[in-house]
């Protein structure tokens, strides 16, 4: 048996698979965002270990004691700071945290980080973070020991050991791409030294073993801890999208448009991002959107109902309708590459209701989405078919929305999960068996969303409006 665990930003989430792959128990815990000023995002690494332990304790009634491996996923980019005893300095400041866009703007003015990393340098990403430290919390900066990623803090407490790994590092704006290797000249540039990041395996290889206390805590004997992947690293081992060619739409906190790479193909300009897959020699690019659950999330909190009776009360797919909104609420990443925007919803009417409202914030991400695609597109990756996952996917409304809008038929699993947490047991399985790519399959296609081509040339005209509200917003927000 295995068990991969993802640590998504509004929960971690537990699965025990068997042999075959077959799930056999899943649980779940709760985690909050804290938002102590304007565009900062953190949760306390503690807080983390509490829910493991919490996801843990409810697997092991399944019986624990055939467990080989473990896996980890979760969310990027996020600086857990330690120092030399090992204990948190601060609170992890989150992917979507937008403070250091100062620190990150002057870090992208400097070539050498786009040339090394492949990648713009983001608020998001790790690098600035850390410089936005050593500016306003200088304190803390000097007893920086060790910098991890997020779902890394985790395997601390697993296993004891200080180990990253390429799909997550590559995240961090301090790692050289295409060699899968952190970069001595960005650390210096950005004032740290290697001492100061954990050693790094791939996804699919051995980090470590999982502390004897732990493992006679939940019944386990001898368990390898796989290296594990970034979550949108660790979602396509999950869905099997490993393989150029292959591509998936993950309807979360974020929004992500990903697509699997044969080889290393940089392209910074489009503000797509090329990272590292959780598979050895393997890449892969995606066009990231910072809210997209998030934004129907706001939405429904706003107008005191749940998403899923927003989406249950629309009926079939309609056009575009007079309302816009612009899903920037906390700025965007690609293609925008702007932490200063903020959201929009333009178009109301007297007749405007909390539907057309649902409608609007649907209709805006998946245009954000689209213009992922576009971004894609410009670096050569053509999308032929996109499968659905994350929360956002029980929505058949959104399906066949992003389908249409984005010109793409989009492929709906089984029942079933099909996330980060199936790809980290899957990598958990691959480092305790020595399997490889040919362990992540894709799962059985329940259906497939044909674009309703009535409405094609309708959502292309709501593009191009949201295009130039896009801009005019832009000049509004700066
Ligand atoms: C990817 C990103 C998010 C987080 C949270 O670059 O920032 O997708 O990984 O899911």
């Amino acid at each position: 048996m295995y068990i991969g665990l993802d640590l998504g930003t509004s929960g971690l989430k537990g699965i025990l698979i068997d042999d075959n792959q077959k799930v056999v128990a899943e649980a779940t815990a709760p985690l909050t965002v804290q938002r102590p000023h304007e565009g900062w995002s953190e949760q306390e690494p503690s807080s983390w270990i509490a829910a493991a332990e919490t996801v843990l304790d409810k697997l092991s009634a399944h019986g624990l004691g055939a467990v080989k491996g473990i896996g980890l996923s979760g969310h990027m980019h996020g600086a857990t700071v330690l120092d030399k005893s090992d204990q948190v300095l601060r609170p992890c400041i989150l992917w979507n945290d937008t403070r250091s866009h100062e620190e990150a703007a002057e870090m992208d003015g400097d070539p050498i980080f786009r040339r090394v990393t492949g990648n713009i340098v983001f608020p998001g990403f790790t690098a600035p973070k850390l410089a936005w430290m050593r500016r306003h919390e200088p304190a803390l900066w000097d007893q920086v020991a060790m910098v991890l990623l997020p779902k890394d803090f985790l395997r601390l407490w697993l296993t004891g050991e200080h180990v990253g790994e390429m799909s997550d590092a590559a995240g961090t704006a301090w790692f050289d791409t295409g060699a899968r290797d952190w970069s001595d000249d960005l650390l210096s540039a950005a004032g740290l030294t290697r001492a100061q990041m954990p050693r790094l395996v791939e996804g699919s290889e051995v980090s470590g073993h999982l502390r004897g206390e732990l493992a006679s805590r939940w019944g386990m004997g001898q368990v390898v801890v796989a290296g594990g992947g970034g979550d949108n690293a660790a979602s396509g081992v999950g869905v099997g999208v490993v393989k150029a060619g292959q591509a998936f739409v993950s309807l979360g906190t974020s929004g992500v448009l990903f697509a699997a790479n044969d080889g290393y193909q940089p392209d910074p300009a489009t503000a797509v991002h090329t990272f590292c897959h959780a598979l050895p020699g393997t890449w892969h690019q995606m066009g990231v959107i910072l809210a997209a659950t998030d934004a129907l999330n706001w939405y429904a909190g706003l107008v005191g109902q749940t998403a899923a009776t927003l989406t249950g009360e629309l009926g079939p797919l309609q056009g575009p309708g007079k309302g816009l909104f612009l899903p920037y609420l906390g700025g965007e990443r690609t293609p925008l590459n702007d932490a200063a925007i903020r959201g929009a919803l333009l178009g109301l009417e007297h007749q405007t209701d909390r539907a057309a409202g649902t409608r609007a914030v649907l209709e805006g991400v998946t245009y954000a989405f689209r213009d992922s695609r576009d971004a894609l597109a410009a670096t050569g990756t053509k999308l032929e078919n996109v499968l659905a996952v994350g929360g956002g996917s029980r929505s058949d409304y959104w399906l066949k929305l992003i389908a249409t809008a984005l010109d793409v038929p989009v492929q709906v699993p089984v029942a079933g999960d099909f996330g980060g947490a199936l790809g980290a047991a899957r990598l958990g399985l691959m480092a305790a068996t020595g399997a490889g790519a040919e362990v992540a399959t894709m799962p059985p296609i329940a259906r497939v969303i044909e674009p309703d081509t009535s409405l094609t040339a309708a959502f292309d005209a709501g593009h191009a409006r949201f295009r130039a509200a896009q801009k005019a917003i832009q000049a509004l927000s700066h």
